[in-house]
Parts: structure tokens; sequence; C-alpha cells
């Protein structure tokens, strides 16, 4: 924080608080020729309505008092005058901390308890499940959805595809390490435009999607430049998580427009780590819970 701003809010705060002082002070005195308390004002309305000059009610303005008692005990308690830190040091870094621990003396336990049964066993326990299901729609459903059911990009992990293997660790590895899958941009290598539309064609027709069978047949033969990492026959590697493209389920989109573009500008999905974000044990529930989705 600048100097300015340490001042600035200093000069607001306090002179707020003076403010609020003054005003009350200076409208319960009374006014040169006002009538006294008690008395009419001498004001009418409607002919025959009068006013009297009662003050305000004394508990009224205390309450005023005291509210502005509280504010300062509070701004001397809390950081709220600049740089000041407040006499009580509290800071949000310690309070989370605190909660942090709290949560940590009070679950730590079972977490680790859950972190020693293996995945599989830990998957038909339905305690640990929806502590799974919890963590997986605080940590994770902004990319896969709430229900898993992944979104262009972002594979669904409900289903019994996979990218990079359905074992306990491979799921686990998956959440602990991140992935990233990247296939170059193909283009080139296809000769341009015409081999990209008939190899295009020829992907759409391994899975049996609508295909013009002669450009498919012509492009079969370019296919072994894809080979390298979706195998000769296209069913993926699951090594470098490249997609089976012969089973009609699609990370992007199983239209024509989207395996051309996936040839011509390349994809490269990304998920992050979250080994130091979760840690072992949590992410250890999560990958359960995966694992009792797709079984
Ligand atoms: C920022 C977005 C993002 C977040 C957050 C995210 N993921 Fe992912 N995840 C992805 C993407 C993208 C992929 C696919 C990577 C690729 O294309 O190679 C993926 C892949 C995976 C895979 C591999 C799927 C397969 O078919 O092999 C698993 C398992 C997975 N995520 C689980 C999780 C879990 C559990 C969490 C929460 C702890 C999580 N992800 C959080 C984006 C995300
Ligand atoms: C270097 C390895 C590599 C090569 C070569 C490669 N790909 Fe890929 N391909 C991948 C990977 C990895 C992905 C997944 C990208 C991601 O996770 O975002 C992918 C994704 C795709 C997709 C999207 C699949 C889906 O489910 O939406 C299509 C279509 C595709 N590749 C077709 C091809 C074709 C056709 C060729 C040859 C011209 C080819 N790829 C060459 C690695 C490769």
């Amino acid at each position: 924080m600048s100097n300015f701003m340490h001042w600035f809010i200093i000069i607001i705060s306090v002179g707020s608080f003076l403010g609020c002082l003054w005003l009350i002070w200076s409208t319960s005195k009374p006014r040169k020729g006002e009538a006294a308390q008690g008395e009419e004002t001498g004001h009418t309305w409607d002919g025959d309505l009068a006013e009297y000059n009662n003050p305000l009610p004394r508990w009224w303005l205390w309450l005023f008092y005291i509210t502005i008692v509280f504010g300062l005990g509070y701004m001397a308690f809390y950081p709220a005058l600049g740089k000041f830190a407040g006499t009580g040091k509290w800071t949000q870094v310690k309070q989370y901390e605190n909660e942090m621990q709290a949560a940590d003396d009070k679950y730590g336990k079972l977490f680790k308890q859950y972190a020693a049964q293996p995945i599989p066993q830990l998957a038909s326990n339905t305690a640990a499940m929806k502590t799974g299901q919890r963590l997986f729609i605080n940590y994770c459903s902004t990319c896969h959805g709430s229900d898993a059911g992944g979104a262009i990009g972002f594979p669904s992990l409900k289903d019994r595809d996979w990218l990079y293997g359905s074992s306990p660790e491979a799921i686990k590895t998956s959440i602990l390490d991140g992935r990233s899958g990247n296939m170059p941009p193909m283009a080139a290598s296809l000769g341009g435009e015409q081999g990209v539309d008939e190899v295009a064609h020829y992907v759409m027709s391994l899975s049996g999607a609508p295909h013009d069978a002669s450009k498919a047949t012509a492009g079969k033969a370019r296919f072994v430049v894809c080979a390298g990492c979706h195998g000769l026959e296209g069913k993926g590697n699951q090594a470098i998580g490249a997609p089976n493209l012969t089973d009609d389920i699609w990370l992007y989109r199983g239209s024509i427009g989207a395996v051309k573009k996936a040839i011509i500008e390349g994809r490269a999905g990304n998920m992050p780590g979250h080994r130091e974000f979760l840690g072992e044990q949590k992410s250890h529930v999560i990958a359960a819970y995966i694992y009792s989705l797709s079984q």
C-alpha cells in the first residue's frame, strides 16, 4: 500500500467518525429562536395540526454513540486504518491457515484412512464416494462438468472411453500430474487441402459416420502419417493420449469440419496437475470417485 493510500484511508475513516459525532452534537443543541423543549413550534398545517419540539428519545441517541464507540474499537482492533495492523494482529491469511488446520485436524485422519485403501475397494465405500463427489464438484467440475460428463475439449469421465487409460493408477496419475495431449498441425504432411479432405473422410468412415466413400478410400493410404500416434487402425494410443478414432466418441466434435480443423490446426488439450494443490490423499479419494463412475 502506498503512503498516499495509507493516509487517504485514515483521513476518510477517522473523518467520517468525527463528522458523525459533530452531526449528532450539533443537531441535539437548541438553536436560536427555537421553541423550548416540549412547547409547540408554532408551525401549523391544515388549520389546526401543530408540532411539538420534542428531542430525540435518549435511548435512540445513545445507540448512535454506542455505534460510534464500537466502530472506533473495531478499527483499532482490526487492520482497518491503512498500514496499521490493528492491535489484534488479525490477518486473512492467519484465519485461513487456522481454518485449514482445524479442517486437517478434523478430516485428516479420515483421508489418511481412505488413502490406505486400494482404489477399487474405496470406490465401493459410500461415505468416501460422497466426499469424493463433493471434492470433484469443487475442483474438477468447471472443466469436466458437475456430472463428469465433459464438454468439447474436456473428456467425459463417466464413459468407457479413455484417453490415458481406465486403471486406478492411470486415473490417479492424470489427477496428480496432469495431462497434455499434443497433436501437431498435419496439413503439410498430407500434401495440402485435398489430402486433408480425403483423410478427414477416412477418419469419419472409421466410426461409421456419414462420409464420401471414394475420398475415404484415397484417404486410407494417407493415414499412415497419422498411424504413428493413432495406430494403423486408428484405435489410438493411451501412452500419449491419442484418441481412438473408431468409437464415435469424440473429445472435440465428430463432424467433418471438426476433424479437418484438428488436422489443419492440430489440437492441444491440457489438464493441470493437482499434486501440489490437492495432495496425494485427496487425489486418491477423487480418483476412486472417478473410477466408481465408469464401473
Ligand atoms: C482446467 C480444466 C481442467 C480441470 C480443472 C480438470 N481437468 Fe481433467 N482434464 C482436462 C482436459 C482438457 C483433459 C484432456 C487432456 C488431453 O486432451 O490430453 C483432462 C483429462 C482428465 C483425465 C483423463 C481422462 C482420460 O480419458 O484418460 C482425468 C481422469 C481427469 N482429467 C480428471 C480430472 C479430475 C479428477 C479433476 C479435478 C481434480 C480434473 N480433471 C480437473 C481439463 C481439466
Ligand atoms: C504426434 C501424434 C499425433 C499425430 C501424428 C496425429 N495425431 Fe491426431 N491427435 C493426437 C492427440 C494427442 C490428440 C488429442 C489432442 C488433445 O488431447 O487435445 C489427437 C486428436 C485428434 C483428433 C480429435 C479426436 C476427437 O476425439 O475429437 C482427430 C480427428 C485426429 N487427431 C486426427 C488425426 C489425423 C487424421 C492425423 C493424421 C493426419 C493425426 N490425427 C495425426 C496425436 C496425433
